[in-house]
């Protein structure tokens, strides 16, 4: 019953105004010095997998698409791959907040999080898939450990990056990725 009401006022990520409760993962590292050292990853895992070098998912209708490093922010994060599927349009560029398990909002050093690629592990678990400097952060400057859980997950409804439409899809230049509008 308990879980049934849950889900009832938790509705999916998937779209601006939406929360979730769920945990954070990590999955690039621009810095390339975080979470390394078998804490828990091996020393430049983000380089050798080729993560950092990987197109996010917001780059679709971008020609030629940047990558993680090109792109240059911690701030992206990756969120449900089912949603952005059906609806990138809206969900690209978009703030994402999250607050810890004792409900304290967590303030990146860098600047609000957005949502500008897509996570796999997502379309099924509550999972929100960060920077490794994110991650750190909100791990108390810690990759080791668990994954934090207990997170409450929201997409706000404000853009912090523009997503980049189909009427885009022309050779851009690298600025228009930091027309922010915050
Ligand atoms: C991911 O999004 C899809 C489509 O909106 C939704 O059906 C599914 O429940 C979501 N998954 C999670 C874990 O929230």
């Amino acid at each position: 019953m308990l879980f049934a009401a849950l889900l009832a006022v938790l509705p999916a990520l998937a779209q601006a105004g939406s929360t979730i409760s769920g945990h954070a993962t990590v999955y690039y590292d621009l810095t390339n010095s975080l979470c390394g050292n078998n804490d828990p990853f091996p020393s430049n895992w983000a380089e050798t997998s080729g993560i950092n070098s990987g197109i996010p998912y917001c780059e679709f209708h971008a020609s030629p698409g940047q990558s993680l490093a090109q792109l240059g922010t911690n701030r992206i994060v990756a969120v449900n791959a089912t949603a952005m599927n059906l609806d990138a349009a809206s969900l690209c560029g978009k703030q994402v907040s999250i607050k810890d398990a004792s409900g304290n909002e967590f303030s990146f050093s860098e600047g609000p999080l957005f949502i500008w690629d897509a996570c796999d592990a997502a379309r099924t678990v509550p999972i929100v898939d960060l920077s490794a400097k994110a991650f750190s952060e909100l791990k108390g400057n810690t990759c080791s450990g668990n994954n934090p859980t207990g997170l409450t997950i929201s997409i706000e409804d404000n853009n912090i990056w523009q997503p980049i439409s189909k009427r885009d899809e022309k050779p851009r230049v690298r600025s228009r990725h930091f027309a922010q509008l915050d």
